[in-house]
């Protein structure tokens, strides 16, 4: 067990997971992942920092429902997001390095659109979604299609959209890797706020090391194929030196 929180009382638990691509015991057979244990706690705010290539995608895949593992055995809330993918709408909300935003709805009926699948009455549905966008600085672009936001705004609205929902749990792969440094900076800034702010669980998915130690209170380093080579936890009081040590640490660990 390398988490602070048992099997029961973790929000994410992976045991043993492996996850290979093409037919197990061919030379076609790719292992992504092998033997990964990782337990997230409720409201921890976990960076999976590694390399291009190492399996970050295919674990946040495996937490998101959106694909089985080949072996071992994932859980959220105590229940296995791919076989009961249902039953987790409104309990997970996701942000991807593309904003993934319909180009037919405007900000606002992006946002909303989360809510319709939940069947808030519309009234409501507008409300939330007005407040989520005005939260995110978009107060003015409402009506705006996303054509005509700029790609921080777009992630903007992509971000208000998740916390709209109000799922307890964030997942997030590279959302802010396909914008410039600043705009990234002040987001990931926002975003950090955010989630402690609505008390949320976060994995969020990072190739910088700049940016892990910005978002995490708890930083997981994989090396391929996606097993732990480094696992650091931190908080307010961690210092700058104590910051440079895990940084030097983690430069090393993705060394070799
Ligand atoms: N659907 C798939 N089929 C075959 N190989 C895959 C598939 N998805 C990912 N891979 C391979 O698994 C490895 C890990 O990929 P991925 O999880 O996307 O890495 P990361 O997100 O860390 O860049 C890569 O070598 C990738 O080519
Ligand atoms: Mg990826």
């Amino acid at each position: 067990m390398n988490g602070d929180a048992t099997p029961d009382e973790a929000a994410i638990h992976l045991a043993d997971v492996s996850k290979v691509f093409g037919k197990i015991g061919t030379d076609a057979a790719f292992r992504a992942v092998d033997g990964l244990n990782l337990d997230v706690r409720p409201g921890q705010m976990l960076a999976l920092l590694g390399k291009t290539g190492c399996g970050k995608s295919t674990i946040f895949n495996m937490i998101a429902g959106l694909t089985a593992p080949s072996s071992g055995s994932v859980r959220v809330d105590g229940r296995d997001p791919f076989a009961e993918f249902d039953s987790f709408r409104g309990k997970m909300a996701i942000v991807f390095q593309n904003d993934r935003l319909l180009p037919w709805r405007t900000a606002i009926q992006n946002v909303e659109l989360g809510l319709e699948m939940l069947e808030i009455p519309a009234a409501e549905r507008r409300a939330t979604a007005q407040q989520w966008l005005t939260k995110l600085g978009l107060g003015g672009h409402e009506n705006d299609y996303p054509h005509a936001l700029s790609g921080g705004m777009r992630q903007r609205v992509s971000i208000a959209r998740a916390f709209a929902t109000n799922a307890n749990i964030l997942l997030c792969d590279e959302p802010f890797s396909a914008l410039d440094e600043s705009t990234a900076g002040r987001l990931r800034a926002e975003f950090v706020r955010l989630v402690k702010e609505n008390g949320k669980t976060a994995v969020f998915i990072t190739h910088s090391i700049s940016e892990a130690l910005e978002i995490g209170d708890r930083i997981v380093v994989l090396k391929r194929p996606a097993m732990i080579a480094y696992d650091v936890r931190f908080d307010t009081s961690t210092g700058p030196e104590e910051r440079e040590d895990i940084r030097s640490r983690i430069v090393e660990v993705l060394a070799v």
